[in-house]
């Protein structure tokens, strides 16, 4: 059993919290957040995250997780050993990442470490961070070691309890173990390697990922032109070992917390090394260019420009399982709609009527049942991959809508079954 603080109960922190003090360790989480904190505290959390919630009550009641404001605070309380800083990295105004939360954490947590404690950055950082968290910490008797996180939201509990592998970058082998030894109750291998290294790993599994997607839309946009089905193009594609069927679903475009800034940071961290990263640079057009392709192909389903329609949007959050509407791939089609005079009535099993203060310039309804989404519609777009979709009753949706017309981005519809109900329906690349 290790002492542990974690700093930050965003996604990333309260996922590791709670799973470090369900491998055994005793773990105190902090947050600025008071309100976040108190509810924290009381067992509920403010996020949709399948698991997560039993997790942290189990926490609570074995006393092995606990929640302070104050990264300090966390520290002192902890004894901590170990220090992870899983706080925001944003992207700055030039594309790169921002890295003024993960200084202020480390200056708050400078003075309070005891010495020999390690510090463990999982937010992600920017190739050659290391030395601003220890410029930061102004400690020179504590170690500080990379360890990039991989969990997806909507799987985070599972993700952070069967890792496919764990990365530790490190100048200090010691160090560099004792993070290692953390883990070792989860059957993972753990590779170590210098800071720069493991820095890089996580930006290229990004750009990477981001990249599949953007090809297969591509490829979607092709199999439109020419009258062929991305579904098989994929099948035929999957089923070699070379390729996998993974991240080869065509959609609205990449988005969420961390594609876009970590795509965008990774071009500016070439640019900063001397190296134009002409290949991303293309993937984020690719994706730029999904965003106006579907909204230019709704507005056409929904009668062509300047006829502001009422289009019925199904999903808002960046994908299924989450409540996160950061940089949603359907926020940024909605956006679109908006900017060419549609009104937006929107549904998501996830996101209330009102929505988070930072999308208040989205004049959009939300309602509380998808029917009511598409009262009056003249198209019905499903922007997210909620499986309860597929199961909604499309008569039903047919007598509320004004013409009966799917523009399905997800591919996530029965298009023979629409089309015997009558249903005008288009998928992407599909026949
Ligand atoms: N969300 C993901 O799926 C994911 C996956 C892998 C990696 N990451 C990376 O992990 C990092 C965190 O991401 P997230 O989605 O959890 O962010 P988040 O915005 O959900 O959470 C960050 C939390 O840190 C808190 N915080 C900021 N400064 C603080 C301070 N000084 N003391 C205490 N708390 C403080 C904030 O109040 C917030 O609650 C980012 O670098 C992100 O790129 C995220």
């Amino acid at each position: 059993m290790s002492r542990v603080a974690v700093i930050g109960t965003g996604y990333v922190g309260l996922t590791t919290g709670a799973c470090l003090a369900h491998l055994g360790h005793a773990v105190v989480c902090a947050d600025i957040d008071q309100a976040k904190i108190e509810l924290l505290q009381s067992g509920r959390i403010p996020i949709y995250e399948q698991g997560l919630e039993a997790l942290v009550a189990d926490g609570l009641a074995t006393r092995r997780l606990q929640f302070v404001v104050g990264a300090a605070q966390a520290v002192e309380d902890a004894r901590a050993e170990f220090v992870f800083l899983c706080v925001q990295t944003p992207q700055g105004p030039d594309g790169s990442a921002d890295l003024r939360y993960v200084e202020q954490a480390s200056a708050e947590i400078g003075p309070a470490l005891a010495t020999g404690a390690v510090v463990i950055t999982k937010s992600t950082v920017p190739v050659g961070s290391a030395r601003v968290v220890e410029r930061a910490l102004a400690r020179t008797d504590v170690a500080v070691v990379s360890n990039p996180e991989f969990l997806r939201e909507g799987q985070a509990v599972h993700d952070c309890l069967h890792p496919d592998r764990i990365v530790i970058g490190s100048d200090d082998q010691a160090a560099a173990a004792k993070v290692a030894a953390l883990y070792q109750g989860l059957n993972a291998p753990a590779m170590v390697t210098d800071p720069a290294t493991a820095e890089t790993i996580k930006y290229a599994c990004n750009a990477f990922l981001a990249t599949k997607v953007s090809f297969i839309n591509a490829i979607a946009n092709l199999c439109q032109a020419v009258g062929a089905d991305v579904r098989d193009v994929v099948l035929g594609m999957g089923y070699d070992k070379r390729i996998g069927f993974e991240f080869l679903k065509p959609g609205p475009g990449w988005g969420g917390s961390c594609f876009p800034k970590d795509s965008r940071a990774l071009v500016r961290i070439a640019e900063d090394a001397g190296y134009d990263f002409e290949l991303l640079k293309g993937v984020i057009a690719v994706n730029d260019l999904q965003f106006r392709l579907l909204a230019d192909r709704i507005a056409e389903l929904a009668g062509g420009a300047h006829t502001n329609p009422v289009v019925a949007v199904w999903g808002l959050t960046f994908k299924a399982g989450t409540d996160d509407l950061r940089d949603s791939p359907a926020i940024s089609v909605v956006e679109r709609l908006l900017a060419g005079g549609a009104t937006i009535k929107a549904y998501d099993p996830t996101v209330n009527r009102t929505l988070p203060a930072h999308f208040d310039h989205l004049d959009i309804e939300v309602c509380d049942d998808p029917y009511a989404a598409c009262a009056g519609a003249a198209v019905l777009t499903v922007l997210t991959e909620w499986d309860e979709f597929r199961w909604l009753d499309f008569e039903k949706v047919a007598g509320v809508m004004a013409a009966p017309a799917i523009l399905d981005a997800r591919n996530l519809l029965d298009p023979i079954s629409l089309r015997r109900r009558g249903f005008v329906y288009e998928g992407l690349g599909r026949k």
